[in-house]
């Protein structure tokens, strides 16, 4: 039997009463799709960890409807209200210290001071957010470590019987996670590269760090064929995913245009098709500007053999 239902008022009123009884809603997000509970629930949120097999110190991003309502979970400096402002709703997450009045239980921050606060853009999240009334958590919804999924049927094949509802919003426009911007102290730094391009000179300096975010730096988004990055060319059995105009024959091809934007937006899937069929994947290289720097940032850690990742 399918749980993905159209998103009709009537669907989404039912997977916010679910979500109020602590269930496990897939909801589109015009990144990828998010696995979401009710942020306060901790049952609910040990559930959710438990079917994406998450390590609980990795905490989760809680979604909300707007910066208003942001306001009584984190506390908002001149740069997170600055970023607010300018990109909410859309594909970026600030980090800031935790608001006295916040509401999303400690399991789901794994027992930080701080939180990770998105405003996401998608009429069906933004629709569930009001219906729901209150913060979801919802990390991509799927299991640790794996590709992001970026359509339902993907949830669904993904989680199996461990959702209980998803929401189809159709293909997520964008493809690639929020970019999180950690406004701690005075000057934001970037701690995950993606969707929203942040102005570089504002950021150049905090770069060259190492990004923090928990688990930022290790395998995760990965197939289960080995992936080799910036090859010119596919050597034996492996499967060429190209970008740009083909010069050489691609399996598939993230954007013969060479835009970053198509690229990121076929990333997970093309990955995943590839995956199906193929035991070894070669990738074109991926101009590191703009978006291609969070996909160059993906295709790294998907390549990562050593360590595992856990969001
Ligand atoms: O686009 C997205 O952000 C998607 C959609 C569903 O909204 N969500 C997503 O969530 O990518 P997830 O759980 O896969 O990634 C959340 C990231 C993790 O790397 C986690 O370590 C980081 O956010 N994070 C959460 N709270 C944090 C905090 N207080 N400080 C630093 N990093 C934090
Ligand atoms: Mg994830």
């Amino acid at each position: 039997m399918s749980r993905i239902y159209d998103p009709t008022s009537k669907n989404i009123q039912k997977a916010a009463e679910l979500l109020r009884a602590g269930a496990l809603v897939a909801m589109p997000t015009e990144t990828v799709y998010g696995l979401a509970c009710d942020a306060a629930n901790s049952e609910a949120v040990a559930r959710l960890y438990a079917a994406k097999d998450r390590p609980q110190f990795n905490p989760l991003i809680a979604h909300i409807c707007d910066l208003e309502t942001a306001k009584h979970e984190g506390v908002f400096n001149q740069g997170a209200l600055g970023l607010a402002h300018q990109v909410w709703p859309g594909p970026l997450t600030l980090v800031t210290p935790l608001a006295p009045t916040h509401t999303v239980c400690d399991l789901a921050r794994a027992g930080l001071s701080s939180i990770a606060l998105r405003v996401p853009a998608h009429p069906v999240a933004r629709a569930l957010l009001t219906a729901f009334g209150g913060p979801l958590v919802a990390p991509s919804a799927n299991p640790s470590g794996q590709i992001s999924p970026t359509s339902a049927a993907h949830v669904a094949k993904d989680m199996g019987d461990k959702v209980d509802f998803i929401l189809d919003g159709g293909a997520c426009e964008i493809g690639l996670e929020s970019t999180i911007i950690s406004c701690l102290s005075d000057t934001p730094q970037i701690l995950r590269y993606g969707a929203y391009q942040a102005p570089d000179i504002f950021f150049a300096e905090q770069d060259k760090r190492k990004p923090d975010a928990p688990g930022a730096l290790s395998r995760h988004y990965a197939p289960k064929a080995t992936l080799r990055l910036n090859a010119a060319y596919p050597e034996g059995k492996e499967a060429y995913l190209g970008f740009g105009p083909a010069l050489i024959h691609s399996t598939l091809n993230l954007s013969e245009a060479g835009n970053l934007n198509e690229a990121a937006a076929n990333l997970f899937h093309m990955l995943r098709r590839l995956d199906e069929t193929w035991p070894a994947i070669a990738v074109a290289p991926i101009p590191k500007t703009g978006l291609g720097l969070a996909i160059n940032d993906r295709l790294t850690r998907a390549a990562t053999r050593e360590s595992i990742s856990h969001d």
